[in-house]
């Protein structure tokens, strides 16, 4: 047995250095250029405050060119080389990408589809999660690699494979069928139980042996959907396991060094619940790349936040996103003045203490030759190379208080559920147009446009400790969800709950008697049908917001319910849109279609006003500024002040130090002038806590 994961653990500096301070670099990939280039890239990594890098990820095919061949010179000197240069290695143990010697010999190892075809090789992560040979092979080079660098003074870290699950989540193939029954047999035992859950008593499915069970391949109709379900649940367990596997390898190795991978809590990725993987490794670590449209900023604080809550509020690792453009989006525009510095500092508020880039020098040949790097085409002579390294010496110098620091909790927080994700979007629902983690999204641009700091917490974290809780699209509500919920609102908590949410229990069983079933009678609402609205539709609400995608006939309950809206056009013209119930010491309340960003404004000023929630930023500031506070061991608070907008913003009234950032025009009553931030602009402020 390996000792249990020690959360908490941080990166190993090379120096032996324990006071905190900020780790900055890249992907590093030496393989892909010739070694006069190494040296040269050591040198501007120094230029530009570079203290760690990722190396090895897609470097199996190099490290061993045959099932019986090895070369680990060159990662020799690539370790060597950056160690003299003071730079630290997170190592990757180089399985993302299997080489074609091994898919040739062992073609059982590839993916597939649902529709039965072969994922070939050709791009990368061309394996199955569950294939015993890809595992054996797999393992094989992490024990080479962990027992050659265990010593190395170099590591500091461990990076297993690389972003698990972004191109092989769901593999269909023969192992995976095997491994899926497994599974089933350990989470069901018995039949009649699997029979039960996925209610097969439907269209003839009753299994009468595990072994006729199957992944949800290409059917006739609509696949059963609690096999779906399970699926979805199985196969990010299958990669969590494969995880395992490689960090044991690593923590029989070197106990001493911690393991991470990199995740993925980023836009519509959401086939691995990361609520579940985090204690798997010592600390979380993620990846984020801006999803273009007129939420990005606000997308990118949700994911920074959301991975600091998956982190424990403890540091954690961003291991990639971009300096500019990238090259995987229809259109990949290049970041502009400002964003490379806002959106790395808007990780650092929501408590990252590593800063990484995809990649150290952009690739001349291969797929991502067009993916911005911190060494562009253009060489070190380019704006991009002048603003990595000017952000390296603010993460260095000016910013070095706050390493270590941890988050402070908001007092609201939106709750984020993998399985409700999974299971709110699966097909032969009342819409196909409903996505969860866009109305979570909304919710938060809501809570940034009113200047109020909210935190997105995993829903297993529980609603404790917080005034207000929102819980948008909460479609699957287990019993004990059910009561802790109606416990936390009845001991004086505010809870809010959207449309689509207490739908359906652990196996997807609809809760009988109306919806929103497991809530119904702590929101205080029944709902004999749903009706949702064609795209193009929408519904007036007599507070002047729009409703579109979903809308309830809502009958209320509960008489001491209060109506926050109503319906004022339409069929439903004149019932309740939205409500609150008084629950016990505290409330629930009910919104019953969606409203979008704006909507939502008015809707959570009502709510924040009556759990007695506010904003702590001044009011010239609130939407257009995001807040987010880190509070270091001494007690002091670091206040990040992030301008949302592309226009300089004076924020009047915050007393502190500058970090970084600067003061205009005439000191108010507190003393302080104002704190200007430029277009885009990021200021950090040293508090006493005092100063609340
Ligand atoms: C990530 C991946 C990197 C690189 C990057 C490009 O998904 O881990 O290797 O491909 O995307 O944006």
């Amino acid at each position: 047995m390996s000792p249990a994961p020690s959360p908490g653990r941080w990166l190993r500096w090379p120096d032996g250095a324990t006071t905190p301070r900020f780790a900055y670099g890249a992907d590093y990939n030496p393989e892909q250029w010739p070694r006069e280039v190494w040296r040269e890239d050591i040198a501007l990594m120094r230029e530009a405050g570079v203290n760690i890098v990722s190396l090895a990820i897609f470097s199996w095919a190099r490290l061993q060119p045959a099932e019986d061949a090895w070369d680990f010179g060159w990662l020799d000197e690539a370790m060597d080389l950056l160690h003299a240069g003071g730079i630290a290695v997170d190592l990757a143990t180089a399985t993302a990408s299997p080489p074609p010697w091994l898919t040739t010999a062992h073609p059982e190892i590839l993916p597939v589809t649902a529709t039965g075809e072969t994922v070939w090789p050709g791009a990368r992560q061309h394996w199955r999660p569950t294939s015993p040979v890809f595992r054996e092979h797999a393992l094989r080079l992490v024990t080479a690699l962990a027992e050659r660098y265990a010593g190395h003074p170099a590591l500091a870290a461990w990076h297993v494979s690389n972003e698990l699950g972004c191109h092989n989540i769901y593999d269909y193939s023969d192992d995976a069928a095997r491994a899926f029954r497994a599974w089933l047999r350990a989470r069901y035992e018995t039949l009649d139980a699997l029979n039960h859950a996925w209610g097969t008593a439907f269209w003839s499915q009753r299994y009468t042996d595990f072994e006729q069970i199957l992944p949800p391949r290409l059917a006739a109709s609509h696949p059963n959907p609690t096999q779906q379900l399970d699926f979805k649940r199985f196969s990010s367990d299958a990669l969590k396991d494969y995880l395992r596997a490689e960090r044991e390898v690593l923590r029989r190795a070197t106990p001493e060094v911690p393991v991470t991978t990199n995740f993925m809590v980023m836009g519509e990725t959401k086939g691995m619940n990361y609520a579940d993987w985090a204690a798997e490794v010592d600390f979380v670590a993620n990846d984020h790349y801006v999803v273009p449209g007129p939420q990005a900023v606000d997308e990118l604080s949700f994911s920074a936040n959301l991975t600091g809550n998956l982190a424990g509020g403890r540091p954690w690792f961003l291991m990639e996103h971009s300096t500019s453009a990238v090259n995987w989006q229809p259109v990949n525009r290049a970041k502009r003045p400002g964003e490379l510095a806002r959106d790395s500092l808007l990780h650092v508020a929501h408590g990252a203490d590593a800063v990484c880039f995809f990649q150290w020098r952009q690739s001349a040949a291969g797929a991502e030759k067009y993916h911005s790097a911190m060494v562009p085409h253009a060489g070190a002579d380019s704006e991009v190379f002048r603003s990595v390294t000017r952000l390296g010496r603010l993460l260095a110098d000016d910013l070095a208080p706050a390493a270590g620091s941890a988050r402070q909790p908001a007092r609201a927080a939106v709750l984020f559920d993998w399985e409700s994700w999974w299971a709110s979007e699966q097909d032969s629902h009342p819409t196909s147009l409903l996505r969860y983690r866009q109305e979570a999204l909304d919710w938060y641009s809501a809570f940034l446009a009113l200047g109020v700091r909210a935190d997105v917490i995993p829903a297993g974290a529980g609603p404790d400790g917080y005034d207000l809780v929102v819980a948008p699209v909460l479609h699957l509500v287990t019993s004990a969800l059910a009561k802790e919920l109606t416990r936390y609102a009845e001991g004086g908590g505010h809870l809010v709950a959207t449309y689509f949410s207490g739908i359906v229990d652990e196996h997807d069983h609809a809760w009988l008697g109306g919806y929103p079933g497991a809530l119904r009678e702590l929101l205080g609402v029944r709902v004999e049908e749903f009706a949702p609205l064609p795209d193009g539709e929408s519904v007036a609400l007599d507070n002047g917001t729009t409703g579109t995608l979903w809308t309830d006939r809502v009958e209320v309950i509960d008489p001491a319910t209060e109506m926050l809206a109503r319906y004022a056009s339409g069929d439903l013209a004149g019932r309740p849109a939205v409500t609150r119930r008084p629950a016990g010491a505290g409330s629930a309340a009910y919104v019953s279609t969606r409203l979008g960003p704006g909507g939502l404004q008015p809707v959570l000023a009502r709510l924040l006003d009556a759990a007695g929630v506010g904003s702590e930023l001044p009011a010239p500031a609130r939407g257009r500024v995001e807040l987010a506070v880190r509070v270091g061991a001494d007690g002091a608070a670091y206040w990040f002040l992030v301008n949302r907008t592309d226009e300089p913003v004076e924020v009047p009234g915050v007393a502190g130090e500058l970090l970084t950032g600067s003061r205009v025009g005439e000191a108010g009553a507190d003393g302080a002038a104002p704190v200007l931030l430029e277009a885009r602009g990021v200021a950090v402020l040293r508090r006493d806590q005092a100063m609340g």
